[in-house]
């Protein structure tokens, strides 16, 4: 049985903690499951991320920078994630087009139906089984890579717009929101219980 999940919300909030303790969890008990992230996961997915977060490419063009993290979604897609779910794999990604949108469309201002519509092009329309939100009514504070890439040091405007945009985004049907205020093992417990009964997870 295949099954799409992603993990979203803003930098620093604990995705990353999570889908690792989600994924420990699944292996122990024998389920086929890979995980991966975004942007990245393959070569050339990989090979983009760099040039997005390089600190000098500092005039990228915003309309390059949405078309650039959809390019590496693409070949990820292609290459890493619809073959694992052919093979019947579980598949946890950190980051999907739930980033695009909070980062290029409300960070960067640009409208959402484009970057939609780009996002649709580069994944062939595949959209996650589950998508988790991750939310966090005060402002997390995040741990920041050294030295700082060229996205986390778009300014303190565009990261407020991004954590605003996850804090009311409206609920679609795969879209479940996780309260990550919470402690590590509440929230953990948390996904996990969705992804058992949502998912169909023994
Ligand atoms: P990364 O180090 O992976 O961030 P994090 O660990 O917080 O997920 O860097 C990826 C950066 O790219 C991060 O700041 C979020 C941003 N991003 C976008 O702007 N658009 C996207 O579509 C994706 C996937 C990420």
């Amino acid at each position: 049985m295949s099954l799409f999940v992603t993990f979203e919300g803003a930098d620093g909030i604990g995705k990353s903690t999570i889908c690792s303790l989600i994924y420990e969890e699944l292996k122990k008990r024998s389920l086929k499951v890979m995980r991966t992230r975004e942007p990245g996961g393959t070569k050339i997915s990989e090979a983009i991320r760099d040039i997005i977060l390089d600190n000098d490419n500092k005039e990228m063009d915003i309309r390059c920078e949405a078309l650039l993290y959809a390019a590496s979604r693409a070949q990820h897609v292609y290459e890493k994630i619809r073959p694992a779910l052919n093979d019947g794999y579980i598949v946890l990604c950190e980051r999907y087009v739930l980033s695009s949108i909070a980062y290029q469309a409300y960070g960067r201002d640009q409208r959402q139906e484009d970057i939609f519509a780009i996002n649709d092009y580069a994944t062939g329309g595949l959209k996650p089984d589950i998508n988790f939100i991750f939310q966090n009514k005060e402002d997390t504070h995040r741990r920041k890579s050294t030295p700082l890439d060229r996205l986390e040091k778009a300014g303190d405007a565009f990261h407020e717009k991004v954590r605003e945009y996850y804090r009311n985004i409206e609920k679609e049907d795969n879209y479940y929101f996780i309260d990550a205020s919470q402690s590590i093992e509440k929230v953990y417990e948390d996904t996990l219980k969705i992804l058992e009964s949502i998912g169909g997870l023994k």
